[in-house]
């Protein structure tokens, strides 16, 4: 228990010197809690043809929860731009594939990987403070999985939910990729969080 929490508190701490260093990039105070990971998570059933391409581990917050839902490694991807949190992270989970990249480049990353399909897109990027330039090339790869078949999720904090830049990304969405699917609101996490689902499959 004291280790658990110990553990919870370095990753808490790892996080934070992430986003005092680009809070930008990094766009939340703290890592994802286990009630939204698992909300992020619902419903996916992929495999190695159908695998999971998640932008953004930052700590590993919903990485860590994984192993309940992926049969086999071949059937996930990880992408993050921090090269320290992404050593930390491999040390943590090594059988995990975790890239360190942009997820501006996602599609050829994930070519290059040789894995499966993209079936599911967990995206933990924080849109709304990304620069627009960064937001739009990621929207752009996005779209390159969407068109082939693909489940987007991402989450959006409540207290931000109902902001311009917020309220245009899900109208963005919803134009191209049809009807929003919401989760109930999470909770249990700092801040709240919404789950937001769009599929093309
Ligand atoms: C809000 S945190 C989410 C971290 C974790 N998935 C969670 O839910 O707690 C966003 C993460 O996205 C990463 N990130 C920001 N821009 C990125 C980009 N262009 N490509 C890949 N990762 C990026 C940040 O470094 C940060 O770790």
């Amino acid at each position: 228990m004291l280790k658990h929490s110990q553990g919870k508190m370095n990753e808490n701490i790892q996080f934070l010197r992430a986003f005092l260093k680009n809070p930008l990039k990094v766009g939340a105070i703290a890592p994802s809690s286990p009630e939204l990971a698992a909300q992020m998570l619902k419903g996916l059933e992929p495999d190695e043809n159908n695998i999971i391409l998640e932008l953004g581990v930052g700590t590993g917050a919903i990485t860590k929860f994984l192993h309940n839902v992926i049969p086999n490694p071949e059937s996930y991807l990880g992408l993050e731009l921090d090269q320290k949190l992404v050593n930390s992270i491999t040390t943590k989970l090594p059988t995990m594939n975790i890239l360190c990249g942009n997820a501006a480049e996602a599609y050829k990353i994930h070519a290059d990987s040789g894995l499966g399909k993209v079936r599911y897109l967990v995206c933990c990027l924080p849109f709304v403070s990304l620069p627009k330039e960064v937001s739009e090339a990621v929207l752009a790869e996005i779209e390159k999985f969407m068109a082939e078949g693909c489940e987007l999720r991402l989450f959006q904090y409540a207290h931000g939910y109902y902001l311009p830049p917020a309220i245009r990304l899900r109208e963005f969405l919803r134009t191209r990729y049809g009807r929003t699917r919401r989760s109930p609101l999470v909770l249990k996490n700092v801040p709240p969080a919404y789950t937001l689902t769009w599929s093309t499959v």
